[in-house]
Order: structure tokens, then sequence, then C-alpha cells
């Protein structure tokens, strides 16, 4: 979760450190839903040759269990619960 895995220095760009994210940078409960549901080929053309390891859940994952997902980052960031 904090982006320091063991295989992290495998993937350019590294995984993100999502407590760091919601804790400071504060972003929008959505976008998290978003782009844990849709993985990193939602991200715009523009961004390359930023090529993003980050899968898609939606086939994985119920989007009930990436809410739950999406509180504990929120909890261990300790952000206040969206
Ligand atoms: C359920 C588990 C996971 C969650 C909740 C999650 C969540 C996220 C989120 C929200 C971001 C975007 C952060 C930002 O916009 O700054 C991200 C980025 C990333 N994730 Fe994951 N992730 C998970 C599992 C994984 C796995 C298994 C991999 C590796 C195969 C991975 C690789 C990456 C990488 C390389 C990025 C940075 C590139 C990018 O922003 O797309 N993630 N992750």
């Amino acid at each position: 979760m904090d982006g320091k895995g063991p295989e992290a220095s495998g993937f350019f760009p590294p995984p993100a450190d999502l407590v760091t994210l919601v804790f400071h940078i504060k972003p929008p409960e959505s976008y998290l839903f978003w782009r844990i549901r849709e993985g990193g080929r939602v991200l715009p053309r523009g961004f390359a040759p930023w090529n993003s390891a980050m899968p898609a859940w939606k086939e994985d994952i119920t989007d009930e269990k990436i809410w739950k997902i999406i509180i504990y980052i929120y909890d261990a960031a300790g952000a206040p619960q969206p």
C-alpha cells in the first residue's frame, strides 16, 4: 500500500504510495474508485510513455469490495472516512 513491496523496483512507473497520496493530495474517492476499477490503461494518451502496470480490478473485485479497500486506505492514512 506504500508502493514499496518486494516487486516494486521491477515497475516503471513504480507502484503508487497510496497512503501518502490520500493523506497529502486528498484525491476525490471517486478518482480512487475509477483508478482501481479500470487500472492504468485508462490514463490519457498524453501520459505516454508512462506505461502503467496497474491492473484493472473490475473483473475480479466487486464494486462493494473496491469501496472497502478505499475505506481501508483512508483508515491507514488517518484521513477522514469518505
Ligand atoms: C487491490 C490492490 C491495488 C490497489 C487498491 C491499487 C491502487 C492503485 C491506485 C489508486 C493507483 C493510482 C495512484 C495515483 O493516481 O497516483 C495505483 C497505481 C499503480 N499501481 Fe496499483 N493498486 C493495486 C494493486 C496493484 C498491483 C497488483 C500492481 C502490480 C502488478 C499495481 C501496480 C501499480 C503501478 C505500477 C501504479 C503506478 C502507475 C499508475 O499510476 O498507473 N497495483 N494503484
